[in-house]
C-alpha cells in the first residue's frame, strides 16, 4: 500500500467528469487500497479518485475517519434519489485551507457496485454519511463543494484560496 499525492484545486482532473469502471481488477483493488491509506493519513472521511489524479468512478469513504472502522468503497457510485436538506461545514483535502458551510440533501439513496461484498448494492445515508456521499460523487462529476455555494460566496472563496495556493508555492510545494 502506498500514500498518494493529492491533487490540488484547480488541477484540470478535478474539473471533469469521471470514466465508469468496466471491471474491478487488479489495478482497480491496488488503488481502492491506496486510497483508503491516503484518506486514513491525511486524515479525510471521503476521497474520491480524482483526488489521486485518477479521472475514474471511485469513492472511498469512512464517517469515522479511524482507520477501518466503517470503511466502504463504491465502485460506479450514483445518487438515485435525496430529500430534506441540510446545512453543514465541509472543507475538501483538494481545498486545503477553505471550509464553508454547504446544502445537502439529508437523506440520500446511492447504489455502485460494492469491491469489497462483490455486489451491486443500495445504500440508504443520512446525515453526514449522505454528505459524504453528495461530496465525493460530485468530484465524479467535476464539482467541489464550492461549486454548491451562492455566487458571491463561491467568487469569493476561491479567490482567497487562489491566494492562498499561491503563497504556499511560493513557499516551495
Ligand atoms: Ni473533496
Amino acid at each position: 500500500m502506498a500514500i498518494l499525492p493529492i491533487v490540488w484545486y484547480p488541477e484540470p482532473v478535478l474539473k471533469k467528469k469521471a470514466s465508469e469502471i468496466e471491471r474491478v481488477n487488479k489495478e482497480i483493488r491496488d488503488l481502492i487500497d491506496n486510497m483508503a491509506q491516503t484518506m486514513y493519513n491525511a486524515p479525510g472521511v471521503g476521497l474520491a479518485a480524482p483526488q489521486v489524479g485518477k479521472s475514474l468512478r471511485l469513492i472511498v469513504l469512512d464517517p469515522t475517519g479511524e482507520e477501518a472502522k466503517e470503511f466502504m468503497a463504491l465502485v460506479n457510485p450514483e445518487i438515485i434519489s435525496g430529500e430534506g436538506e441540510q446545512v453543514g461545514e465541509e472543507g475538501c483535502l483538494s481545498v486545503p485551507g477553505i471550509r464553508a458551510d454547504v446544502r445537502r440533501f439529508a437523506k440520500v439513496r446511492v447504489k455502485g457496485y460494492d469491491p469489497i461484498k462483490e455486489k451491486e448494492v443500495e445504500i440508504e445515508a443520512e446525515g453526514l454519511l449522505a454528505r459524504i456521499f453528495q461530496h465525493e460523487i460530485d468530484h465524479l462529476d467535476g464539482k467541489i463543494f464550492l461549486d454548491r455555494l451562492g455566487r458571491v460566496k463561491r467568487e469569493l472563496l476561491k479567490r482567497r484560496y487562489l491566494k492562498h495556493l499561491k503563497q504556499n508555492k511560493k513557499g516551495g510545494r
